[in-house]
Parts: structure tokens; C-alpha cells; sequence
């Protein structure tokens, strides 16, 4: 089974970008940690970065209909290794577009309605800044939300997939 890690705009740039917000570690780094993690759990991490909104609701459309796609073969040869290729959770940190995508929202509630575990995580508290990151599109449809543990928050989320897969 699988666990997606979904990075929105800027974070490309983490390490070098407003490092006494969002610390000095760069998203390659987390990612290979997460991969360590995922990995002893028999779990293939499958990372995506974008700095395009609609690039972000394009993979998880083609995650989302390859699921439907797999949980079909399923109940047509009832088949669990096809489990396999399931989906145990989603992990997104959608950046400035939690604070205004329907889009992203609209493209992971459909996960949620699989019942497949999403969290949304922010390096930093959103809610201790400014006025206009206090919203997010995400957190109603988010199976949990952390915001402010840095990139423990990523660690977290995956460790509570782990428990939940
Ligand atoms: C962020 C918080 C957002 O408000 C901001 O736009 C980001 C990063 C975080 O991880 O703290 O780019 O999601």
C-alpha cells in the first residue's frame, strides 16, 4: 500500500525560504525520512511538488481514478493482494492553497469519501500569523490537522497512517 506526500507552491524552496518561519531543513530531506519511516512499514511513499494549483488537482484526480480502478479489480476477482495497491493516507501540505483552493479541497474530498485518511500539515502555525491564514479550504474534509510542529508534523502524520493502516 501506499502514502502520498503532497507539497504545495513554495516548498520547493524549503531550507532557503523564510528559514526562522519554516526551519533549515529542505523538502528533499523530509521526504527521505519519510521514506525510511514508510518503508520499515512495508509502505511505498509517493511524493509530489508543485507550484501549480491545477498540476496538484491533476495527480490526485489520476491517483483517485487508479484507486477506483484497483478497488474494481477487487470486487470483481475478490482478490486482496490487490490491497496492496491501496492508498493507507494521504499527507498534504497545500500551502498558500489551503488559504484558497476549492479545487485542492474538491480533488481530496473524494479520498475522504473512500474513507482514506488525510492529514493536513503546516510547518508552522497558521493560526499564530497573519489574519489571512487562519482559513483552510482543507482542514473540513482533513482526517487530522497539524500546524506548527515543523517537519515533525510530516513524521507525525505518517506515523499515525501507520497506526491507522
Ligand atoms: C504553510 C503555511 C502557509 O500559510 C504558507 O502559505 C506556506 C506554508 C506551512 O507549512 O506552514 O507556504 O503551509
Amino acid at each position: 500500500r501506499k502514502v502520498l506526500v503532497i507539497n504545495g507552491p513554495n516548498l520547493s524552496i524549503l531550507g532557503n525560504r523564510q528559514t526562522q518561519i519554516y526551519g533549515f531543513e529542505t523538502l528533499q530531506t523530509i521526504i527521505q525520512n519519510l521514506k525510511i519511516i514508510a518503508e520499515k512499514s512495508d509502505l511505498i511513499l509517493k511524493d509530489y511538488q508543485s507550484n501549480i494549483e491545477g498540476n496538484i488537482v491533476s495527480f490526485l484526480n489520476d491517483e483517485f481514478l487508479e484507486l477506483l480502478s484497483k478497488e474494481n479489480v477487487k470486487k470483481l476477482t475478490n482478490l486482496n493482494s490487490i490491497e496492496h495497491n491501496n492508498i493507507a493516507g494521504i499527507i498534504i501540505n497545500p500551502a498558500a492553497y489551503t488559504h484558497t483552493s476549492v479545487a485542492i479541497h474538491d480533488a481530496l474530498e473524494v479520498f475522504s469519501k473512500e474513507n482514506i485518511p488525510i492529514f493536513e500539515v503546516h510547518l508552522s502555525n497558521i493560526y499564530a500569523r497573519e489574519e489571512f491564514r487562519r482559513n483552510s479550504f482543507v482542514s473540513p474534509i482533513a482526517t487530522g490537522v497539524i500546524s506548527g510542529l515543523g517537519s515533525f508534523g510530516y513524521t507525525a502524520a505518517l506515523h499515525r497512517i501507520i497506526e491507522l493502516a
